[in-house]
């Protein structure tokens, strides 16, 4: 199924609502955000993420392949724009302050240029902080892997991405469990990294 179709019912998952507030908590607790911040969300899907953490910050630009998930996404208040677009071929006329993301790392074939692209969207000292899957066997998708190209990430893979494409202070830090109805759990990371103030 895609998001396209999943995205009527995709906030009523309680376990997604807890991930999300994880994700929220941890990246609240790791970054300074502040009211004059402008932030990216990279595959921000119905907005569980940007809804949590758009009253700490000024604004929330929301790019999302599924058409779907961002109709949901704009039923949300607040100061937020929206862009249908894939996360490598989306250019903003302006560098953000920092970019969020949750749950859509592993959706990404081309880690490697999305890493380089992710540089460029940010202003010097900017941030990334990225919430995803850590290593999981392939069994995390119940409803099939299609569309998903990693089985989740290991820590060195992260730092070794963010470091050869420029970033700096990379840090990884397990900040959630995911506990499935298949009885088996998967660990969630935040990564989080700088871009230099001069490249
Ligand atoms: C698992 S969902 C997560 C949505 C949301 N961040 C959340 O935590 O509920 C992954 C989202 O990434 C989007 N996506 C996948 N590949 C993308 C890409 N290359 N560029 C932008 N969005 C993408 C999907 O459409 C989907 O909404």
């Amino acid at each position: 199924m895609s998001f396209d179709q999943r995205a009527k019912t995709w906030d009523a998952s309680m376990r997604r609502q807890a991930l999300a507030t994880a994700v929220a908590n941890a990246i609240k607790e790791k970054i300074a955000l502040n009211n004059s911040m402008r932030l990216l969300d990279m595959g921000a899907g119905t907005g569980l993420l940007t809804r949590r953490i758009l009253p700490h910050v000024q604004s929330i630009t929301a790019v999302d392949t599924s058409k779907g998930m961002l109709e949901e996404l704009k039923k949300i208040e607040g100061a937020i724009e929206t862009y249908q677009s894939d996360i490598l071929s989306y250019t903003p006329s302006e560098p953000f302050d920092g970019i969020i993301s949750s749950m859509t790392l592993h959706h990404i074939e081309d880690t490697n240029g999305l890493f380089k692209h992710l540089l460029k969207l940010l202003k010097p000292n900017g941030f990334i902080a990225i919430a995803d899957l850590a290593p999981e066997d392939g069994t995390f998708h119940t409803h099939g892997n299609e569309g998903v190209f990693h089985f989740g990430f290991e820590e060195s893979t992260l730092k070794r991405l963010a470091e050869t494409n420029g970033f700096i202070n990379s840090d990884y830090q397990i900040i959630h469990t995911i506990e499935k109805e298949n009885n088996r759990s998967y660990d969630i990371f935040l990564f989080t990294a700088i871009k230099p103030s001069s490249t």
